[in-house]
């Protein structure tokens, strides 16, 4: 088989840029995709020195069927095949109680991380995948696993990912892999909030994630040496899905009020 080709939404920054750049060291071409011009063409100069796979970038929201198709058209021209996608871009503008959360913003968070992971999917299946097999791999997070106070609609849409992950392993196998990692705390821009403070919550293994970790894992579920792993969510995170039991003790109190009990209950 000659050179793989690789789609990586959210490529241009984080997590998304690390697993680019593993890609691109290892040969592979890759096509990173981002909202935003300017990081993009940024990032695809730095990964175009590291002298590896081809690299092409395509501007994008990770929400759009329209987009989605484009970006496909774009990599077959480019690289003549789809082999790998990375379902990587994510979202969470709403924090608080999921009971509160407004419908924009909601809707938002769906379309971006559930919905979007979904379309991309269906995107690269029709385009080259569904003929000549290929591996995904969905960008969860452990949120999606336990109770985090204030994350919930961030989290709810984390849980629905991994259950895509498996329902496409099953219907894509054998010809594609579908996997999905789930992220502890990364030191990235989108989660500058929860590890920049006198407040981190460090895991056992004693610092918080890079995305250098993330990549590592990546590029082991979408290569070769893991041809008889799909369905799975792999947690890299440092240990602290294990031991964060706190976290439930701090819930907020419910917004709507509880019934009194019965006299006498
Ligand atoms: N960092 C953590 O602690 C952590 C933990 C668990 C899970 N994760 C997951 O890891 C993934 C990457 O996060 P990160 O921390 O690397 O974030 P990041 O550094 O903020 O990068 C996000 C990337 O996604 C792009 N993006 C955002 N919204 C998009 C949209 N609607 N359409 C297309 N691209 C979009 C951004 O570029 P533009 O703004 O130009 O679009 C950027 O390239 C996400 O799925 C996130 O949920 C992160």
């Amino acid at each position: 088989m000659g050179t793989k080709a690789a789609i990586v939404t959210g490529g241009s920054k984080g997590i998304g840029a690390a697993i680019a750049e593993r890609l691109v060291r290892q040969g592979t071409a890759v096509m990173i995709t981002a909202r935003k011009r300017e990081p993009l063409e940024r990032t695809a100069e730095r990964l175009r020195a590291l002298g590896g796979g081809e690299v092409a970038f395509q501007v994008g929201h990770a929400g759009s069927p329209e987009d989605a198709e484009a970006c496909m058209a774009a990599t077959m021209s480019a690289f003549g095949s789809v082999d790998i996608l990375v379902n990587n871009a994510a979202t969470s503008p709403y924090h608080g109680p999921v009971i509160e959360v407004d419908i924009p913003r909601l809707d938002k968070t769906i379309e971006v991380n559930l919905r979007g992971p979904l379309l991309w999917s269906q995107a690269a299946w029709r385009a080259h995948m569904g003929r000549h097999g290929g591996s995904i791999l969905n960008i969860s997070s452990i949120g999606g696993q336990a109770y985090t106070s204030d994350n919930g609609v961030y989290a709810m849409t984390k849980a629905g990912l991994d259950f895509l992950t498996r329902f496409l392993a099953v219907e894509l196998a054998p010809t594609v892999r579908v996997n999905a990692i789930a992220p502890g705390l990364v030191a990235t821009e989108m989660a500058e909030a929860l590890w920049n403070g006198p407040n981190v919550r460090v895991p056992p293994m004693g610092r918080v994630g890079t995305p250098e970790d993330i990549a590592a894992a990546a590029v082991y579920l979408l290569g070769d040496e893991a041809g008889w792993v799909t369905g799975q969510v792999l947690d890299v995170d440092g240990g602290a899905l294990i031991c964060d039991f706190e976290r439930y003790r701090r819930r907020p109190k419910p917004a709507v009020p509880l019934p009194a009990p019965e006299a006498g209950a």
